[in-house]
Order: structure tokens, then C-alpha cells, then sequence
């Protein structure tokens, strides 16, 4: 028997008033349904994972690759008729299917898997994950028979006033029994309000054929929240934050002002880490043991290494060694690779560069293109020049070369161990090892010139 997860992720999202599907939407730099499949895909419990896509599916594919299977619901004509599209990749009919609407990222894997064996203890044909809210405007009503039997579900445009007062709700996830599910949704019609067909329908039809249906309540409503509007978002994404940052911190990180930090989840913190405030980490970045992060700093898709000390900085695409320093106002992007024990201070760009250990660029420099060596010095505004309009070009740099202040070079150029370069100088051509190299116009001075001048000057003032 096999066990399937439809997740619905064809709607535009009328709601969200925007241009993007709204399970494209990004929390904390991830897509919402990102975080679905995700999460239903640890539970390790499912055969197949299908998602329905439709409204702009071009970038939904492009977010979830071919990870899971696609059904395409050519024309969104409701939840009941999204499932329905799904139909011909689920074949077996005695198997289960979970469904999960593509508009809840804080669902969690556990929930999955307890529905799923409830469902089984239960010998349900049908359930429903349900749970109470404070304010339930907008979700489907959970209608009891006196008995407390699970009878229907009214979505809010069909409930009467006195539905409307009903608090618990449909979470929109279901277990059921294929045959049951598709037997069911066939006989589903678009006689509503939105003149849609509504996947709350099959609870009706079931039990009207006599199927045994049932409901998991899931006390932490949290988790079932629907991201409907650009304002649902944010609360999701707040709610997402706190749970993260709590996390981090109950293993060993701290945070000064955690509501100012933003961790995205996947990001790896080890022990005695301390984030201090308006940092986000976000992507597969890994910060290494002792690290300390900002305040102010943006690092993502990153590995900062052991003890290094990031402050007012962004880091993206890049991997910093242990000990070193980053910033104040630093910019690590594209494939930099930092040494250990190095300093990368304040207003240093480093781009596609490499170094070695113990170099510095404490102020004012832009490092592109590059392969750097260990201990070598970069004074203050020195530039590696990689471009010419058209093409980039490489820099390869040894060990123990000292970079005077206002340096260019001209790349591709290769400067030698031990060389030494002179303040202000412009090389287009490479220096050997250990060599002096100096590029620059020699220094005149033209005595008493400021006394001359101002002799002419009231000279001919005079003579006016
Ligand atoms: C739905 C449920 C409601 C439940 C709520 C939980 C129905 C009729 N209502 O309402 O009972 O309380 O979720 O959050 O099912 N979708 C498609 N194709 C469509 C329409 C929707 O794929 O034609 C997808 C959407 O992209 C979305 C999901 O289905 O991910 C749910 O649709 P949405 O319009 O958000 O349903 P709700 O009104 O929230
Ligand atoms: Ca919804």
C-alpha cells in the first residue's frame, strides 16, 4: 500500500494582492513551499510527493526542481478541483493519501506523522487535522453531530452566523483513503458561492457513504496557520523567527535583542556563538564555534569559521577561517575564500579572491579576482584593478608581500613572495621576488615657490 502527499500549491493567491504565487512567497529568504515539502518529505513516510501546480507553475518548478512530481491544474477551479488534477499519479487505490494546502510553512514534520498514524490506529477511511483558533474568519467550520461526530465542513462564505461562532477549524490537512478521496471528490459539484469545488466537500459525501472518518486535533495552532495575505506572512514570519532563534539559544547561542535577528532554517550555529542585534543568517551558512556576529551583519549561503569576529558586515557566497577578523563595513561575495588569522576591516571589498593566513586589508581596498598568499599586507586603498570594460582578469599575489597604500594592479599580473610595493604606484607589469617595485612620478619640490608667487601676485596688483 502506498502512501502518497499531495500538496496544492496551483492558486494564484488572490489575497496576497501581488504578482507572485503565493506558496513562491519567501520567509526568512525560503520559499513557503519549500518549507512543505521539506518537512513532509522528513517525515521519510511517503512513496510520493506530488505537487499541484497551475498559476505561474514555471516558477514554483523552478523553486522545487524535480525533487517531487508535478500535477498541473490547468485552471484553478478550487481545492477539490486541484486534488482532482492529481488523479492519474495516484494509482494505487488502496493506498493513503496525505493532502497539505501549499499556504502553511509552519507546519512541522511530527504533525505529519501523527495524522498519518492516527489515521491507521483509527481505521479511518477519512481525517481531518483540525484545532481551535481565536479568531477562525476565513477557515472551513468543523460541524459535530450532539454526539460530537465529525459531520461536514462549512467554509466561511456558506456558514450560517452561528457556524461562523465555531472556533474549531479545518487545518486543510487530510489522510485519506484513495478510493475513498477520488470516489468522493467525483461526486463533489460547484453549487457555492465561488463556484468552486471545494476538497471540504468529500467530508459530507463520505460520510453519507458510510465511511468511518475521524479527526486529529493539533493543540498548537500555530502550526496550521494559512498564509493568505502579505500580512499573514509577516506574522508566519515572525512566529518562524522566534521558534528558530529559540532553538539556537536553548543549544548554546547567544543573542542580544533575538527579535532583531533573523535565522534562516537551515543555517548550522554551533555553541558558544554570540549574535548581537539586526544580524541575519541566512541560507546554508554555518557558523563555527565562538564566532561572534555583528551587530548589523547580513550572512548568507556562508561558512564563518571558528572565533571570527564579523561586525557591520555582509558576507554572501563566502567562507571565512577561523580567528579572523571581518569589518567594520567589509563585503565578502561570490566564492571568497578568507584564510585564518586574517583581517578584512573596514570598507574592504574582496570578490572570487582567495587568501592565505595571517594577511590583512584593514581599510579601504577591493580584492577581485585574486589568489592571495599568507602575511601579506594590503595598505590602505589598494585595488586590485580586474576589469577592462569586457573581460576580468586574475591577480596572483605570493606570501609576504607588503602592498603599499594607493596601489593598483593592473591585472592578470603576478607579484612575487616577498615583494615589496610602493606606495601609490600603478603596475601593469609583474614584480619578482623579494623586488622593490615603484610606478609613480617622482616627487619635485620647488623651493620658495609660495613666496614667488605671492611676489608676482601683489606685483601685479600694483601695477594695476
Ligand atoms: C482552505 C480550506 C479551508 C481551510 C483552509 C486552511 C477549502 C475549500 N477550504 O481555505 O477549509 O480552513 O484552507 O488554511 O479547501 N489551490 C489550488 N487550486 C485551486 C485553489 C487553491 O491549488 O484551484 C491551493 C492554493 O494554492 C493553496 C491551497 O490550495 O495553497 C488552499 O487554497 P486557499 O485558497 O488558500 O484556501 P482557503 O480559502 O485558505
Ligand atoms: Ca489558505
Amino acid at each position: 500500500m502506498k502512501k502518497y502527499a499531495i500538496i496544492l500549491a496551483a492558486g494564484k493567491g488572490t489575497r496576497m494582492k501581488t504578482e507572485l504565487p503565493k506558496c513562491a512567497y519567501p520567509l526568512i529568504r525560503k520559499p513557503m513551499i519549500a518549507y512543505i515539502v521539506e518537512n513532509v518529505r522528513n517525515t521519510r513516510m511517503f512513496d510520493e510527493i506530488i505537487v499541484v501546480v497551475g498559476h505561474k507553475r514555471e516558477i514554483i518548478q523552478d523553486i522545487l526542481g524535480d525533487s517531487v512530481r508535478y500535477a498541473v491544474q490547468a485552471e484553478q477551479l478550487g481545492t477539490g478541483h486541484a486534488v482532482m488534477a492529481a488523479e492519474a499519479l495516484v494509482t494505487d487505490r488502496e493506498g493513503d493519501v496525505m493532502i497539505l494546502p501549499g499556504d502553511m510553512p509552519l507546519i512541522d514534520s511530527t504533525v505529519c506523522e501523527r495524522a498519518l498514524l492516527e489515521h491507521h490506529e483509527r481505521r479511518h477511511d477519512l481525517t481531518i487535522v483540525t484545532t481551535r483558533v481565536d479568531e477562525p474568519f476565513g477557515y472551513g467550520r468543523i460541524i459535530r453531530n450532539e454526539s460530537g461526530y465529525l459531520e461536514s465542513i462549512i467554509e466561511e462564505h456558506e456558514a450560517t452566523q452561528a457556524q461562523r461562532a465555531i472556533d474549531e477549524i479545518n487545518t486543510g490537512i487530510y489522510v485519506v483513503r484513495t478510493g475513498v478521496l477520488f470516489d468522493s471528490l467525483h461526486k463533489t459539484n460547484n453549487d457555492n458561492k465561488k463556484h468552486e469545488y471545494y476538497l471540504t466537500d468529500i467530508v459530507k459525501i463520505a460520510k453519507d457513504d458510510e465511511f468511518v472518518l475521524g479527526t486529529y486535533f493539533l493543540k498548537d495552532s500555530v502550526k496550521s496557520m494559512g498564509v493568505n495575505d502579505l500580512y499573514a506572512l509577516s506574522i508566519a514570519e515572525a512566529k518562524l523567527r522566534l521558534k528558530i532563534n529559540k532553538q539556537h539559544m536553548l543549544n548554546g547561542v547567544a543573542m542580544i535583542n533575538p527579535e532583531t535577528i533573523t535565522i534562516g532554517h537551515n543555517v548550522v550555529i554551533e555553541e558558544n556563538v554570540i549574535i548581537n542585534p539586526n544580524s541575519f543568517i541566512t541560507g546554508n551558512s554555518v557558523i563555527k564555534k565562538g564566532a561572534v556576529i555583528g551587530p548589523n551583519s547580513e550572512i548568507h549561503e556562508s561558512t564563518i569559521g571558528e572565533n571570527v569576529v564579523c561586525r557591520h558586515s555582509i558576507v554572501f557566497n563566502s567562507k571565512v577561517r577561523e580567528n579572523t577578523t571581518v569589518g567594520p563595513f567589509a563585503h565578502l561575495r561570490d566564492g571568497a575564500d578568507i584564510g585564518p588569522n586574517n583581517r578584512i576591516g573596514n570598507f574592504v571589498e574582496v570578490k572570487k579572491s582567495t587568501t592565505g593566513e595571517h594577511t590583512k586589508a584593514s581599510h579601504l581596498a577591493y580584492i577581485g579576482d585574486t589568489t592571495c598568499g599568507s602575511r601579506v599586507n594590503f595598505g590602505c586603498g589598494s585595488v586590485t584593478v580586474n576589469y577592462d570594460g569586457v573581460h576580468k582578469y586574475q591577480t596572483v599575489i605570493g606570501d609576504d608581500v607588503f602592498i603599499g597604500c594607493n596601489v593598483n594592479l593592473i591585472a592578470p599580473i603576478r607579484i612575487e613572495d616577498k615583494a615589496f610595493i610602493a606606495a601609490g604606484s600603478t603596475l601593469n607589469m609583474n614584480v619578482p621576488k623579494g623586488a622593490l617595485a615603484i610606478a609613480r612620478a617622482y616627487q619635485v619640490n620647488k623651493e620658495d615657490y609660495v613666496r614667488t608667487l605671492q611676489d608676482r601676485i601683489s606685483s601685479e596688483k600694483k601695477s594695476e
